[in-house]
């Protein structure tokens, strides 16, 4: 057997995967975990499998204005509270199984230098442009506002509360000097115009390089190429790349008081800051122990780098991030590819955090484990349109699929094992085999490929469906094979059907490995397996397991889920739906 569709990925020595910088100003909910996370975490875990060199780096977002608004309101400095909420997201992602080398914060000293020298790198070079605007300047609070904290009345349908960026009655997007009486939005005090003097991003410089970019990667999804081709032909403006603002990085020039980076700049330089803290923290943990080492994950040619976004982040990781990598004296790899998800909506409607309209991570593990959910949102992945999670589907998903397609099989051939042939694996041979044998391991064999071949191209959704046509194969093959008829008529056919089976789950402990981990790191150590599925797995999982082979004692890997388990959380959804 050949591994699928090689060629493109062995050209690469290393692949580094990112996932969006998640906003420290509250939880992770499911929308989060369905765009930028559990797939790239599947991604990111089949490499791994395959043996691959990788390093998966994230890390929580921590400036801009919303977070200020947060911490004033809960009276604490933001630095406390981005700290806590880094701390707890960080929590949550690891008990869903987040695979992450490195979760580093945006506030850390680490990052300050490195977005600090990105941008002195680019300013020395004369390549940012400086321009003084009118802004808006609120005197009750001595600052600078950003639009959509600035309220008046609309000037297209007079409606009296829109927001300086746009108005929610007639949907007009807005500038804030359109707005008729504008005062700050906070407190309804008046406002000064007052100029700026800010640095910004000339995009239009490197739209030939962008566009050659984009011309170098037909494969990338069709969402990611529309949005940015529309930009492209609107022609790339200027982008400011400093805000007025007192919690941010700040700009690291004289006379510069009060300026700090805007956080779409800064934010994506965290992978980067996040990727050197890393290389630091080998130092001592093995052999590398060289600070520099982030250099071979950023600036080798061989390196892969794929970034794992929400729809809404497309901009910033396809346009605005390349054309700062570009514009850097050092040579950055560039993206490989930028696999954005669409939105997953909740019980058929869009998600609303500011209605408590979500799911959150943090809830959902307390009375639930991260499997079943890490499987119902990957065979439900928003990746070329928006889906919908629902409870009745996540129900229906862990008794049915998980737990009667997978789950059942794994268990009665296990317990049959262990009750007819003492806990090993019965004795088979490939030239014992039936027709009906073959074809069954044959058909596994084409799922594996197939469901490979798909991760390959980021297609989570579509490898998740052959590794469930894999399932139904199995149970096919364990009802049609009948190894409890025979084994009180032919125990060495029996012998035989078992051991053919233990190969179909040996081929679904890889295929449902990094959608369940939690339950395939268990299922991997009863089979007896002796690699490290994470480093390289694959090799031993496509190897046939031989007869005589003691096997673990197994438990139920996917437990049963009862109507009145989610009973409430559908009720507490509904009540806010019915207001
Ligand atoms: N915090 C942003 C969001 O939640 C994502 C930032 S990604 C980064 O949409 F690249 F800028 F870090
Ligand atoms: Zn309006």
């Amino acid at each position: 057997m050949t591994a699928p569709n090689d060629a493109p990925r062995r050209r690469h020595a290393r692949t580094l995967v990112t996932s969006a910088l998640p906003y420290a100003n509250g939880e992770i909910h499911l929308g989060h975990l369905a765009g930028a996370y559990l797939p790239a975490d599947i991604y990111v875990r089949y490499l791994r499998l395959r043996g691959e060199d990788v390093l998966y780096i994230c890390g929580s977002d921590e400036y801009g204005v919303p977070i200020t608004l947060t911490a004033e309101r809960e009276g604490i400095t933001p630095k406390e509270l981005v700290d806590r909420n880094h701390a707890s997201i960080k929590k949550s992602f690891a008990g869903f199984g987040m695979s992450f080398d490195n979760f580093s914060q945006t506030s850390r000293e680490i990052h300050t230098e490195t977005s600090q020298t990105f941008f002195k790198d680019l300013h020395d070079r004369d390549l940012f442009r400086q321009k003084t605007t009118e802004q808006f300047f609120s005197p009750s609070q001595d600052r600078f506002l950003a639009d959509r904290y600035i309220e008046g009345t609309c000037p297209k349908c007079r409606s009296e509360n829109a927001r300086g960026d746009q108005c929610e009655s007639c949907g007009s997007s807005l500038d804030p000097t359109e707005l008729i009486d504008p005062v700050n939005a906070q407190d309804g005090s008046p406002l000064e115009l007052r100029e700026t003097t800010h640095w910004f991003l000339p995009l239009g410089d490197w739209q030939k390089q962008l566009e050659a970019m984009f011309d170098a990667h037909p494969e990338w999804k069709d969402n990611v190429q529309q949005y940015c081709r529309g930009w492209f032909k609107d022609g790339l403006e200027d982008r400011a790349v400093t805000r007025d603002l007192g919690w941010g990085v700040p700009v690291p020039l004289p006379d510069h008081e009060g300026k700090v980076f805007y956080v779409w700049f800064e934010a994506p330089i965290g992978y980067i800051s996040s990727t050197r803290e890393w290389a630091a923290a080998q130092i001592g943990q093995d052999d590398q122990g060289d600070p520099d080492s982030w250099r071979t994950w950023w600036q080798s040619p061989d390196t892969r780098l794929i970034h794992f976004i929400g729809k809404d982040n497309v901009f910033f990781h396809a346009v605005m991030f390349p054309a700062m990598l570009m514009a850097h004296s050092e040579d950055y790899v560039l993206p490989e590819n930028v696999p954005a998800n669409e939105f997953l909506n909740l019980e058929g409607q869009k998600l609303s955090t500011s209605r408590g309209f979500a799911v959150w991570l943090p809830d959902y593990l307390e009375k639930f484990k991260a499997d079943p959910l890490r499987y119902t949102l990957a065979r439900n992945l928003p990746e070329t349109r928006d889906m919908n999670f629902t409870w009745e589907g996540f129900l229906a998903r862990n008794n049915n699929e998980l737990g009667n397609n997978f789950g059942n099989l794994i268990n009665r051939v296990f317990t049959f094992i262990h009750k007819y042939f003492e806990g090993t694996v019965p004795a088979w041979s490939e030239a014992d085999s039936t027709d009906l044998d073959r074809a069954a391991l044959a058909e596994v064999e084409k799922e594996l490929e197939n469901w490979a071949a798909h991760l390959e191209r980021f297609e989570v959704k579509a490898a998740m469906e052959a590794a469930f046509r894999a399932g139904q194969a199995g149970n096919r093959y364990f009802d049609e094979s009948a190894p409890f008829k025979s084994r009180k008529t032919d125990l060495e056919r029996c012998a035989q059907s078992l051991g053919v089976i233990i190969q179909i789950l040996r081929m679904l402990a890889v295929m449902l490995a990094p959608v369940t981990p939690f339950a395939m790191e268990k299922l991997w150590s009863w089979l007896g397996m002796e690699s490290d599925l994470w480093r390289g797995g694959w090799d031993e999982g496509r190897r046939p397991i031989p007869g005589g082979r003691p096997l673990g004692k197994p438990e139920i890997l996917f437990p049963r889920l009862e109507e009145e388990q989610i009973r409430e959380e559908i009720d507490r959804l509904q009540a806010l739906l019915g207001d």
